[in-house]
């Protein structure tokens, strides 16, 4: 494909600012942007102000310089300066036009990344014996949209599912359950909840550990953690450690007792996998109980190299930056989250070999990966055994809030389960598609309830995870349905339902815009063009940011340009059949590209709404 000509502009401006600023301006970045007034060009150069400022000349004069120095033959035309000394630039039609043109294919003009690799992202990472909650929603829409993102660009992409799955918490469970008798096969995941609750409850009163920990300063996340593990009336800590010693040494009925655990837990997760229809195989379900084989060899791997020291009869990472350490073995000799996690990290980069790692895990574990990427640099794990570098990163996402502003609960003040929050979106959207496919003149009806129900499906879904992904990661957002499944508005729905609407043009308009020469009759054409051909910067933005929200943003910027087009534009009945042809083309690829964007964020797209 030839070189996309925002790029050939930046190339073309570099070299002249060299011409006029001199070789202090070597490789500069020539400031080339959006033009302020579409009317008077389709980019501008903001770089006559800083060249003159360094030569101490006048701005407009530097700018002519620039234009009598800039080569844009068969790029532009001979572009004018405006105000203070801002360069107007109007692309070649032909340029646009051809540019357009190169990206109807199947990838759209988005181009992969060179340098693909193994990526694995660390995500969902539900707990055995819990419910789901919405910090696992989000996790779960955040390192989908990452992963479609980077699998669009070339990579490998692991999805993978650190599981809760091993410890005392649910050697606990698992002991209470079998004190009391309770037939394992009948068990549900409310029954394991509830479980887990009262034994946490138990476990809370004993607050010594957990002193102990905050003078030491350890994390929050670290901090909970011994809320759970460390506390707890003796007597069903011991228990529990017996039963966790009788389980790691394969007691075959403990094994299975734990193996039902998990197979709820994980069905559970799975009726609300397939309603985000979002796909995690048991291949990547490597829960924390995968690595329990490997924590000896990571302590050792420390305590060979020195890496770690013995404090108060416990081992320990220290920092040179903080006062804060990383506890890798109790003084009890149990290993703990953070063991495990550097075990993930040395599994995940010397074996998977992966050259990148992102986590996508509550904002609150912030402290916890910043202390096990650093230890597992330490022990080399920052470089895969065929010597390239690996990246660790951690994506934090804010809290979801109910409409009081406060972390969602029920009425009962209970914690919301995922599975009713994505029952309530899916009736919502199926009740908003029902209504409208009343309406006689509406494309969806006369459809059948069947038909009906997925599209209200993907509505409902659709709006829960562009709410999810279409804000900085970091703000906490309010779930609020009304808003979230409405057809207008900064929704999800809004941009499918622009989808289905061009859909509904294209169809009417059958083939007749393939491979149609393009014509620039308007303004409103050119706009709309010039936002197509930005889709393949916007993906790898999103991509090299991890943040999906700049495709929400571009998508409605091009659902706006579109409809700005649709109404300047008549294409159905536009003026002559060449023009009809170029512009059902033009609709034709925005609503591939729209439903493209949704698809990197996990949203369908309905052909009909
Ligand atoms: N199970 C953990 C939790 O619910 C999340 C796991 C995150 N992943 C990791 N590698 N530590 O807090």
């Amino acid at each position: 494909m030839a070189l996309d000509p925002l790029q050939r502009l930046i190339t073309a401006f570099q070299a002249a600012i060299l011409v006029v600023g001199g070789d202090e301006f070597q490789g500069s970045n020539p400031a080339i942007r959006p033009a302020a007034k579409p009317e008077h060009g389709d980019y501008q150069c903001n770089a006559a102000m800083a060249v003159a400022k360094h030569l101490g000349r006048p701005p407009r004069e530097v700018a002519e310089e620039l234009i009598a120095a800039v080569d844009l033959s068969e790029l532009a035309e001979t572009p004018e300066v405006a105000g203070p000394g801002f360069i107007n630039i109007r692309l070649l039609d032909g340029v646009l036009v051809d540019a357009v043109s190169a990206m109807d294919t199947d990838d759209l003009g988005v181009v992969r990344d060179e340098d693909a690799g193994t990526v694995v992202i660390d995500m969902c990472g539900v707990n055995v014996a819990k419910q789901m909650h919405v910090g696992h929603l989000r996790s779960t829409i955040i390192g989908d949209a990452f992963a479609r993102i980077l699998t669009r660009l070339g990579h490998d992409v692991y999805r993978e599912n650190h599981l809760g799955d091993w410890g005392l918490p649910i050697a606990m469970v698992l002991y209470v359950l079998r004190r009391d008798g309770r037939d394992f096969s009948s068990i549900t995941l409310n029954d394991l909840d509830e479980t887990y609750r009262a034994v946490q409850a138990v476990a809370k009163a004993d607050f010594q550990g957990l002193a102990a920990a905050k003078d030491k300063q350890v994390g929050p996340h670290r901090i909970a953690e011994l809320e759970e593990q460390n506390a707890g009336a003796i007597e069903m800590r011991t228990a529990a450690g017996e039963t966790l010693v009788a389980l790691q040494s394969g007691q075959s009925d403990l094994v299975d007792n734990w193996q039902s655990l998990i197979d709820v837990t994980l069905g559970s997760m799975d009726s609300a996998l397939d309603m985000l229809d979002i796909k995690m195989g048991p291949e990547t379900n490597r829960g924390e109980s995968f690595y329990r084989n490997r924590l000896q060899a990571v302590l050792d791997t420390f305590e060979s190299n020195n890496l770690c020291v013995q404090d108060d009869g416990a081992t320990i990472i220290r920092f040179n930056d903080r006062k804060r350490p990383l506890l890798i073995r109790k003084t009890d000799g149990g290993f703990l989250y953070a063991t495990t996690d550097l075990a993930a990290c040395q599994y995940r980069t010397q074996e998977t070999q992966a050259t990148r790692c992102v986590y996508v895990v509550d904002a609150r574990q912030k402290d916890h990966f910043q202390d096990v990427f650093e230890a597992a640099a330490l022990a080399g794990w920052n470089t895969t055994p065929s010597g390239q570098t690996v990246t660790f990163s951690h994506t934090g996402f804010g809290s979801v809030l109910g409409n009081d502003r406060k972390p969602l609960k029920t009425r009962g003040g209970k914690n919301v389960t995922l599975a009713s929050l994505l029952h309530e979106a899916i009736n919502r959207g199926c009740q908003e598609v029902h209504m409208r496919a009343e309406d006689p003149h509406a494309p969806t009806h006369g459809l059948c309830d069947d038909e009906l129900d997925a599209i209200g499906r993907a509505v409902g879904i659709g709006a829960v995870k562009y709410a999810d992904l279409s804000n900085d990661l970091v703000r906490d957002y309010i779930f609020d349905l009304d808003r979230m499944v409405a057809f207008e508005g900064d929704t999800g729905p809004y941009l499918q339902y622009a989808y289905a609407r061009i859909q509904s043009i294209t169809r009417k308009g059958g083939d007749d815009g393939q491979d149609a020469a393009l014509h620039i009759s308007h303004l409103e054409e050119r706009l709309l063009i010039l936002c197509l051909m930005k889709w393949n910067n916007v993906v790898h933005s999103a991509s090299d940011n991890l943040e999906p929200h700049r495709i929400a943003t571009y998508l409605r910027s091009l659902a706006a340009a579109f409809n700005a087009f649709y109404q300047a534009c008549p294409v159905l009945k536009a003026s002559s059949a060449e023009l009809r042809r170029s512009r059902l083309r033009l609709a034709d690829l925005t609503g591939r590209v729209l439903a493209d964007g949704l698809d990197l964020l996990g949203i369908g797209s309905p052909s009909r709404m």
